[in-house]
């Protein structure tokens, strides 16, 4: 089989990855815990074509080059290095999001997990989870988890692989059915973000004050989401899922790496008003200044429509717990 089409859904990390180890691999320095999405997907095509004299990248319509081509390139040269000279074709990547790039969900990571399993199974090789899981992460460590469905676990690397040649694969901690949550993904610019997360990461690592400070704490909040999940106790989880988050942009901030907008505060302190009001909600926030809000199912109209009408957040958008990337 030469061509194959998977679909893959964002997630958002509860207890934050943030900062690599040294050396080659693209391994995270800390684990992380996340929720993979539903109702937003990422869909691609890959297909190894003899014809084509090198790899393409076709991404809502629109060929691309540059950057993005590069590190797709970069997956399929793994696949194909991976085939023992069976497969050697260029291939064309066709890929949509139904959501919009700007709608702060990371489309890099249900984007590389869908890239990593359509391009496995176009090139015949080993389709496993945990193959597909480990090549996604070589392109972006988030997209690692987006393999899998419900709640997911990725490791941090090991201390001792200079080669990157390791294996590191996401785990499924529970079924998206273990906790009755919603994320609400409260979206407060349109504008693209500035700074990337891998040069937001490299940035924090090397003017950081607090970087060590946070290789030392993540783990910890890592281990008390985990648990707070495992037990279902929503509460202790938002709590840890918020400090993870605060932790995490701290170090950031400290390096001078801002990825808050005034309309970030303002969101932040309508979640704080909305506990003080009785409804367990809980923030986080990645590489960029939307706010995302863990709540209760039974707890996410009323907290979309509060949090609906902050000055300053475009729009909400409701997402629940879904399954990990698939064949189409
Ligand atoms: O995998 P990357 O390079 O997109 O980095 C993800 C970083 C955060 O989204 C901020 C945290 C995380 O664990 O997803």
């Amino acid at each position: 089989m030469s061509v194959a089409t998977a679909v893959a859904h964002p997630n958002i990390a509860l207890a934050k990855y943030w900062g690599k180890r040294a050396g080659k691999g693209n391994y995270p320095a800390v684990p992380s815990l996340s929720v993979t999405l539903a109702g937003l997907s990422t869909t691609t095509t890959v297909r190894f074509d003899a014809a084509l004299d090198a790899d393409r990248l076709v991404l809502g319509g629109t060929a691309v080059a540059g950057e993005p081509l590069a590190r797709a390139a970069a997956l399929l040269d793994r696949v194909r290095a991976s085939t023992a000279g069976r497969v050697s074709e260029r291939a064309e990547i066709v890929t949509a999001n139904d959501f919009p790039t700007a709608s702060g969900l990371a489309s890099s990571a249900s984007g590389f997990a869908a890239l990593a399993l359509a391009a496995v199974r176009a090139a015949g090789v080993d389709a496993s989870l945990d193959r597909v899981s480990d090549l996604a992460r070589r392109s972006s460590a988030s997209a690692a988890r987006s393999v899998l469905g419900g709640f997911v676990e990725l490791d941090a690397g090991p201390l001792d692989d200079p080669s990157g040649e390791s294996r590191l694969a996401a785990r499924v901690v529970a079924p998206s059915d273990h906790l009755d949550v919603r994320v609400l993904v409260c979206v407060v610019t349109e504008e693209a973000k500035t700074v990337g997360s891998t040069i937001g990461m490299v940035e924090t690592a090397a003017a950081s004050p607090y970087y060590a400070s946070w290789l030392d704490e993540a783990p910890r909040l890592f281990a008390r989401a985990r648990a707070a999940l495992l037990a279902r106790d929503l509460e202790a989880l938002g709590e840890a899922t918020e400090k993870s988050a605060f932790a995490m942009h701290a170090a950031a901030l400290a390096a001078g790496v801002v990825y808050w907008r005034p309309a970030t505060l303002v969101a932040l302190d309508a979640v704080r008003a909305l506990r003080r009001s009785g409804v367990g909600a809980w923030a986080t926030i990645d590489a960029g200044p939307h706010v995302k809000v863990l709540v209760a199912a039974a707890d996410a109209a009323r907290a979309a429509a509060e949090l609906g009408r902050v000055t300053g957040v475009l729009r909400v958008i409701e997402a629940r717990p879904g399954e990990g990337a698939r064949l189409a």
